[in-house]
Formats: structure tokens, C-alpha cells, sequence
């Protein structure tokens, strides 16, 4: 680990790491599973910084909003969490898959137990919970607003096109919902849970936001930025911890060895990386490498790191 830099200038890293990344752009292949994702350019690049001393600093297309996708992941388990309590562990683990994220492989093995909740039978699960506390009704439009509570901002919305397309070509997510409601693992009605969960991956938002809305993981629950509590500090722990390990599918170990951070990607080329008692980091970049995470987006967070001298080991 570099020595980490005492006041690291937040913008001049940034500034650096757009203007070197140039190359890195468009080596990965754009989410093309939806029609939807796969007309994104894919040499878009952003980078934004939250500290939680009130600093903010970005680069690239940072008000820019794109589809968050797995990054509502994150959200949403903050919310069951509150909503539910421990008891959620009861259904989803918390254990590396080491598979793909859309694999069904060990659910029947594990008896309809998911891995962890960041890959998509987890997140089934979780939205299962949010589901039943919230209604049938209700559910997404609760994730939508704890999420704008989070980046004190009404101006994230759901793309209703990439959420219609993300139903349209569902069928894995729906297999995966069906085979853990026969083992009773799901709760709800599960047509209901995936049109939940199909709408809760169309978020869209900017990598400013997205920085600021994370800023409660960095800051022990209660966000500085809106000055409010959002969850308890134990629950920062383990959801940090959580996505320290699972947070980019069987690349998870890769993601820790060279960034050395928590971290959580999405399809749509967004990283959301988590700097305890420090700050957070959002990239996004939508070209993909195998395992789904974004390419340039992971390499611009290992120099981050690097470059402020803020891996955690
Ligand atoms: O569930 C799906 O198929 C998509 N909405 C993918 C979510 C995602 O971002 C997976 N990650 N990298």
C-alpha cells in the first residue's frame, strides 16, 4: 500500500485518471442482453469523489445519468435490512458464489439458499423482502425513494424502456425466482418480485450522485450528507464487508487484489467503491470485461487507490 497522501487533492487525481484512461476505453464489450444497455457509447467515461467532510469532486460525463443496474443491489439490501432485520440471513448467506451472476448452478444443491445477496437469486430474495414489507404495490417506489433520500436528490428516476426490455428478456431471473419460491426461500408473489426487481435495476442516475448516495457506508450509517441517520453502524460493517467479497461476482478477488476497496459493479458500466471514514468513489465506463464488471471503470479505481494511497491494506 502507498502511504496514504494526508490531504490527497481530490479533483487533480481524478483530473489525471480521465485523462490517461483513454486508452482502456472501449477494449470492453457494452451489455448488449437488452437492447436497451447495448446502444450506450462505449467510450463514455466518469468519475466522481464524496467525502464525508463535505468535499465533492468529478470528472468525465459526471452528470450524467446511466442505468446503476446491480448497484441497486446495495440499496437494497440497506432497506430489507431495515425493513426486516437479521432475520433476512434466513434466506440469503453471505458467502463468495464464485459463479456467474446470473447462475443457478448451487441453488439447488444449497436447497434454494442464495450465496450472497449481490448475485441475482440474492437479490431476488432481497426484494422479496422489501415486497413484503412494503406491499405489492409499493415496493419499488420505496427503494426509489430511500435511494433519493440517500443522494438528497429527486432527480433519479427509472428508465422505463431499459426496465420494460430488462422484463422482456428475463426468462433467467424468472427461472431463478420460480425455483426458489418451490423450495419456499421466496415469499411474495413472484411475478410481482420480478417486476420489482426489473424496475429496481433501470435506476438511473449520475456518478455524482451515485458517489453521494453511497455516502453512509463511508460514514458509519448516518450520511453527512443529509445529516441523517440511515442505518446503524454494525449493518455498515457487514454490508461493506459483503461487498468486499461479493460485490463483483467471481471477479470479486480480482476487484479486492487490485483496488483493495468494497466495492459494488453493475451491467450498465457503474462502480460504486466505498473509502471507510473517508469517502466514496463512482465510476462509470460502460465497456464490460468477461465477468460483467466495467473494464476501464475497475483500472481507474485501481489507480485511485493507488494514486491517493487509500487501499485498506
Ligand atoms: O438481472 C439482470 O440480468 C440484470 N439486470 C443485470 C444486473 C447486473 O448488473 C449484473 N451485473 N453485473
Amino acid at each position: 500500500m502507498n502511504a496514504p497522501l494526508a490531504h490527497p487533492n481530490w479533483q487533480e487525481i481524478l483530473d489525471a485518471i480521465c485523462e490517461d484512461i483513454g486508452p482502456f476505453l472501449n477494449r470492453g464489450k457494452v451489455a448488449d442482453y437488452i437492447p436497451a444497455l447495448a446502444e450506450v457509447d462505449p467510450g463514455a467515461f466518469a468519475i466522481a469523489f464524496a467525502g464525508i467532510d463535505g468535499t465533492e469532486a468529478s470528472a468525465g460525463l459526471s452528470d450524467t445519468p446511466f442505468s446503476i443496474q446491480s448497484i441497486s443491489k446495495v440499496f437494497a439490501l440497506c432497506l430489507a435490512l431495515e425493513l426486516e432485520g437479521e432475520s433476512l440471513w434466513g434466506r440469503v448467506g453471505r458467502e463468495p458464489s464464485g459463479t456467474a451472476f446470473n447462475s443457478i448452478v448451487q441453488l439447488e444443491q444449497e436447497r434454494g439458499k442464495p450465496r450472497n445477496p449481490f448475485i441475482n437469486a440474492g437479490a431476488l430474495v432481497v426484494t422479496d423482502s422489501i415486497v413484503g414489507h412494503c406491499g405489492e404495490r409499493s415496493g419499488i417506489a420505496r427503494l426509489l425513494s430511500f435511494i433519493r433520500r440517500c443522494a438528497r436528490t429527486p432527480e433519479i428516476h427509472i428508465n422505463p424502456v431499459v426496465a420494460d426490455s430488462e422484463a422482456a428478456f428475463g426468462d433467467r431471473n424468472r427461472s431463478l425466482a420460480y425455483f426458489m419460491k418451490s423450495f419456499g426461500v421466496l415469499r411474495q408473489d413472484v411475478p410481482t418480485v420480478l417486476d420489482t426487481y426489473f424496475n429496481q435495476c433501470a435506476i438511473e442516475m449520475s456518478v455524482s450522485d451515485l458517489a453521494r448516495a453511497g455516502l453512509f457506508l463511508a460514514a458509519n450509517g448516518t450520511s453527512p450528507v443529509i445529516n441523517e441517520w440511515i442505518t446503524n453502524p454494525d449493518r455498515v460493517e457487514r454490508v461493506n464487508a459483503i461487498m468486499m467479497l461479493c460485490g463483483h461476482y467471481d471477479m470479486s478477488g480480482d476487484f479486492a487484489f487490485r483496488v483493495g476497496l468494497p466495492g459494488k459493479s453493475g451491467v450498465g458500466g457503474g462502480i460504486l467503491a466505498i473509502i471507510p471514514n473517508v469517502g466514496t468513489v463512482a465510476v462509470w465506463s460502460p465497456g464490460l470485461n468477461t465477468a460483467g464488471n466495467s473494464l476501464a471503470g475497475t483500472v481507474a479505481l485501481e489507480w485511485f487507490s493507488h494514486r491517493a494511497g487509500i487501499n485498506l491494506f
